[in-house]
């Protein structure tokens, strides 16, 4: 387990800031006679700018000399909230990064709440503060940690939209706990995935920057195919948090598991215990260098829970009289211990629906 230490943004944003455009805020700023007190909004309060900055920037208006007043270049609200178009002014790469998202979509085309309707603000608050003193940093709500922002106000800031539903187990969860932001894996300020918001180019990017471990187990002879494309971590985990330990999408592994690999799910007239409890009693779910993602090969597998001896029918440990006495020449070895070992003979070891088939022989 690696973590990546917390984000830190050493390119200034006044790079991107058109120079033109400087000339303007100056203009602003010495129009305004007072600056704007530092931001205090707190997205825990779940109310949009109860504890805002009502009203602290003024309109400002250029006197071209000719008496004649131009209308102002922003007017906030009472709240002290702007509107995209002020943010637009300073931040044209950001804005134009951000309206190809599906947030951008949803409150610019179809806001369904007051709060959707403030874009840019929805999220980092009011920016009256934020423009009277661009420099400095806590006047705007930002997503990160050297800003000053707790994890806490930052994953209140999108919850305050996204409770619930899929975030439902999220409070208590092993990331929660991890202390981590929803911003550790999205990033809303730009389209850098095909779905989701995530700060990767997908899902297994995402999880692999902390969980590289998988990625080395993905690459084993008999593994899962993520890195082929055709499933991802969230096929089976729940990264905002689950009912069962760790993260997982379903209640059981049987249940998990089941759900593609449907022939195995039964139910069968012979069952085979192990099975029905959960999948990962024998398998290991993400890779393995034995067949069929294997925890153990057969016989050793099977000798966990069939190390009885002199049973009826056949004795289940290696070491077999037949075993022995073979002095270990190939010629002579116990079939139980080579190849498919016990599933040769056991071959429908996940359950069996043959009349006959009590002991999983087909
Ligand atoms: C007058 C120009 C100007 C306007 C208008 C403006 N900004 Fe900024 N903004 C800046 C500058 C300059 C910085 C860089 C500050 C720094 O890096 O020290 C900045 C930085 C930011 C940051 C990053 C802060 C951080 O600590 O990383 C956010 C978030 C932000 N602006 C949001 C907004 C939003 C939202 C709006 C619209 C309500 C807005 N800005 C309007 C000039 C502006
Ligand atoms: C859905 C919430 C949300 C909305 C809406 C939003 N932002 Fe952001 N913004 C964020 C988050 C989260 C970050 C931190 C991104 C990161 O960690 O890299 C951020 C970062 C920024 C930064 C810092 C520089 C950067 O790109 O990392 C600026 C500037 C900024 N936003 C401006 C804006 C502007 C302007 C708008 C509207 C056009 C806007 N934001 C809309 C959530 C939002
Ligand atoms: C003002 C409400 C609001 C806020 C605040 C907000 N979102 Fe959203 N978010 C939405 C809406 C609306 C959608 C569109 C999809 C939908 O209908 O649910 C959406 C969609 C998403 C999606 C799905 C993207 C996809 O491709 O399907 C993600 C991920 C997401 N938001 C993450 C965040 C994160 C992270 C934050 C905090 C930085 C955040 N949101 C803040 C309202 C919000
Ligand atoms: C450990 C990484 C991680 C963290 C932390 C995380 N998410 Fe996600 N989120 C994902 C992944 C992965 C997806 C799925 C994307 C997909 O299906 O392609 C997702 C999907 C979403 C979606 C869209 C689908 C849905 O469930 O509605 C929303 C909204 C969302 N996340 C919001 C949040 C919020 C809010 C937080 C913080 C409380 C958060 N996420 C924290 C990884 C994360
Ligand atoms: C920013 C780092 C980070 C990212 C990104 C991240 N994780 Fe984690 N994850 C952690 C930490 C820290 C832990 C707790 C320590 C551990 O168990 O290794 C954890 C634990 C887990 C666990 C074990 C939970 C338990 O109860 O033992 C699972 C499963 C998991 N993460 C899945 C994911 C998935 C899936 C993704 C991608 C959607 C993801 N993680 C992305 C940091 C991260
Ligand atoms: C086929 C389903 C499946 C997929 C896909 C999957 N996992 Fe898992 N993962 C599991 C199961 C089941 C467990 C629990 C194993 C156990 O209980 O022995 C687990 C356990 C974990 C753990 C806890 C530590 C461990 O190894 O037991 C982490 C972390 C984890 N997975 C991360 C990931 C990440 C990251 C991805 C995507 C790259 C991923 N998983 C993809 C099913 C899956
Ligand atoms: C989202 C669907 C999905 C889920 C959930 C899933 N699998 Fe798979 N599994 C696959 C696919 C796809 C393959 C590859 C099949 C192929 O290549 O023909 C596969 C392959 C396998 C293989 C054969 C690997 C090999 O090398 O031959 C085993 C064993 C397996 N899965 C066990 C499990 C277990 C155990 C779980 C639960 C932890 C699980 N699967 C969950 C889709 C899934
Ligand atoms: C008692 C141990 C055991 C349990 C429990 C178990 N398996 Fe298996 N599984 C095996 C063995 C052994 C093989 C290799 C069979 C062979 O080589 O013919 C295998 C092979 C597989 C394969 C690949 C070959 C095939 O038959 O498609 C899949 C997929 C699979 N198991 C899925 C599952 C799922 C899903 C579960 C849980 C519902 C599960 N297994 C539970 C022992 C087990
Ligand atoms: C996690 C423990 C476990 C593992 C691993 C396991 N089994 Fe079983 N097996 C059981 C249990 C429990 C039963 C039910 C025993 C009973 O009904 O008396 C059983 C029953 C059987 C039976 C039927 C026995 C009877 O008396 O009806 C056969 C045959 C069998 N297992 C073969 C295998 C083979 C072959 C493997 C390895 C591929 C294997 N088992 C792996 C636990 C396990
Ligand atoms: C050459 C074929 C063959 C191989 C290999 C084999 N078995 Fe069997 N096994 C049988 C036969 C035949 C029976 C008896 C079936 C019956 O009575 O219906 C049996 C019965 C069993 C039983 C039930 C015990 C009882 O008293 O009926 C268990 C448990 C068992 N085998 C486990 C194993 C294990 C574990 C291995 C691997 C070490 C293994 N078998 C390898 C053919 C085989």
């Amino acid at each position: 387990m690696t973590r990546p230490g917390h984000r830190s943004r050493s390119a200034s944003a006044c790079a991107r800031v058109l120079p033109w455009r400087w000339v303007v805020v100056a203009l602003g700023l010495a129009a305004m006679s007072i600056a704007g007190p530092a931001c205090t909004w707190n997205p825990v309060e779940r109310d949009a700018g109860a504890a805002g900055t009502a009203g602290t920037a003024r309109p400002m208006s250029a006197d071209r000399g000719d008496g004649v007043d131009q209308a102002p270049l922003w007017q906030a609200d009472a709240e002290g909230y702007l509107g995209l178009e002020v943010c637009r002014g300073c931040h044209r790469l950001e804005t134009a990064h951000w309206e190809d998202t599906v947030h951008a979509a949803a409150f610019l085309e179809q806001p369904r709440t007051a709060l959707e309707r403030r874009a840019c603000e929805a999220c980092h608050g009011p920016g009256a503060a934020h423009i009277a003193d661009p420099a400095n940093r806590s006047a705007i709500f930002a997503f990160t940690r050297e800003a000053g922002a707790s994890i806490e106000h930052m994953n209140a800031a999108c919850l305050r939209c996204h409770e619930g539903g899929a975030r439902l187990h999220w409070p208590g969860s092993m990331h929660e706990r991890e202390l981590m932001a929803c911003v550790d894996c999205h990033n809303p300020m730009t389209r850098v995935s095909g779905r989701g918001l995530l700060r990767a180019r997908n899902v297994n990017e995402t999880c692999f920057g902390c969980h590289p471990t998988q990625r080395v187990e993905l690459r084993k002879r008999s593994h899962m195919p993520l890195l082929e494309g055709r499933m991802d971590c969230v096929d089976c985990h729940q990264p905002h948090g689950s009912a069962t330990d760790p993260l997982l999408d379903a209640a059981t592994s049987f249940e998990l598991c089941t759900r593609c690999h449907a022939d195995k799910r039964g139910p069968f007239l012979w069952e085979h215990a192990p099975v029905t409890e959960g999948c990962t009693s024998c398998h290991l779910p993400h890779g393995s260098n034995r067949d069929s993602l294997l925890a153990t090969s057969p016989p050793y597998l099977c000798q966990q829970c069939h190390a009885q001896i002199g049973v009826a029918n056949h004795p289940i440990e290696l070491m077999t009289p037949r075993n022995l006495a073979a002095g270990g020449s190939a010629a002579a070895r116990d079939p139980r211990a080579i190849g498919r070992s016990c599933v040769t003979c056991h071959a429908a070891i996940h359950g069996s629906n043959h009349p006959s088939g009590a002991r999983f022989h087909r």
